[in-house]
């Protein structure tokens, strides 16, 4: 009997380069989704619809990173994290298919961990569930990404963003008033495998070895920071938590121009102080800010590239896709 497996990708709202040292993120899962079709079977073996090749491996996985074709690590990424943890793996034979834009900074990995998670029957809450993912991502890519991207893409809701916690991954879902449209605008295919966002993670290490956790520190300590660039970057993070605090009473209250505000700034600090940002980005940025109906327009995700979140009236006219808030993974059984 065959089982479908479907995970969602995410866009950012605010909230970026925080989840790593336990701040405060405000994604949103989307109504893009990575599907697995599969049956049980003792090993694993999945085809993919957008990538050629097929992989195989028995359980337990023997060496992860090194599994052919590339896109295949992430599900044996996923089975060596479930391995670590001790967890009864299932096998299974699938395919695989997905309309989440590859490389576009919306968690396109992140949606294949979740929905491979399911399919080889992980049975856990649903921060385990992403803390596992989490791992498989820095099994297959070597990129020591947080628990954002994972976290929304298993715990997401219909018409909400989720404030998350990413300290004690309290998951908090916000409204998105039913007035508001979010538009994703891809600027570039990239990955963040071989990026600078590993020097990023260790820029902000180095910060907190000097100031303590940023998620509790002030702009006064990291603006005591001795190293002039460690010290933009912790800056950055601090003010971003600040603004999501701050984005999320600006939505509740319906106050959008100060949402679109907030989100300018995030921007402009995610490209000063952060330098996560291209010049292509900050263009579209520059030029949808300009747009009639345009409330607010920002980077989104891990950056270098990627994608920018534009939030605007509905009638709006932005060239980019269009994207609902949706619930996050199920796994369901089809009627035959
Ligand atoms: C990538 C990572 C996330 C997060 C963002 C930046 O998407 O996977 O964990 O760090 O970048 O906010």
């Amino acid at each position: 009997m065959s089982q479908v497996a479907r995970a969602p990708g995410r866009v950012n709202l605010i909230g970026d380069h925080t989840d790593y040292t336990g701040g405060l993120v405000l994604p949103m899962a989307i109504d893009r989704h990575t599907t697995i079709v599969f049956e049980r079977s003792n090993d694993v073996s999945a085809i993919s619809s957008n990538f050629g090749g097929e992989v195989r491996f028995g359980l337990p996985v023997a060496d992860a990173p090194a599994v052919q074709p590339a896109w295949g690590r992430y599900i044996a990424g996923v089975a060596a994290a479930m391995s670590e943890r001790h967890m009864a793996l299932c096998g299974f034979t699938g395919t695989i298919a997905t309309d989440v834009p590859i490389g576009g900074g919306l968690s396109s990995s992140a949606a294949l961990e979740v929905a491979a998670a399911l399919a080889l029957g992980i049975d856990a809450d649903v921060a385990t569930i992403a803390a596992v993912c989490r791992r498989a991502e820095h099994l297959a890519t070597n990129v020591p990404c947080g628990i954002m991207d994972q976290l929304t893409s298993v715990a997401g809701m219909k018409d909400h963003a989720l404030l998350i916690d990413c300290h004690s991954l309290d998951v908090t879902p916000i409204r998105i008033p039913e007035s508001l449209a979010v538009w994703v605008v891809e600027i570039s295919s990239r990955t963040l495998d071989g990026s600078e966002y590993p020097t990023r993670v260790a820029q902000c290490v180095a910060a907190e070895r000097e100031i303590g956790p940023l998620r509790l520190a002030d702009l006064q300590s990291a603006n005591q920071i001795a190293d002039p660039v460690v010290r933009a970057r912790a800056r950055h993070v601090v003010t971003e938590n600040e603004r999501v605090r701050h984005f999320v009473a600006a939505l509740t209250t319906s106050d959008f121009r100060e949402a679109g505000h907030l989100m300018g700034e995030s921007h402009a600090s995610l490209r000063n102080d952060f330098a996560t940002s291209t010049t292509a980005m900050d263009a579209a940025v520059e030029h949808y800010s300009q747009v009639p109906g345009v409330h607010g327009v920002r980077m989104t995700g891990g950056g270098f590239g990627g994608c920018i979140v534009v939030l605007a009236d509905d009638d709006a006219a932005i060239v980019g896709m269009r994207v609902h808030a949706a619930d996050g993974a199920s796994l369901t059984t089809p009627l035959s």
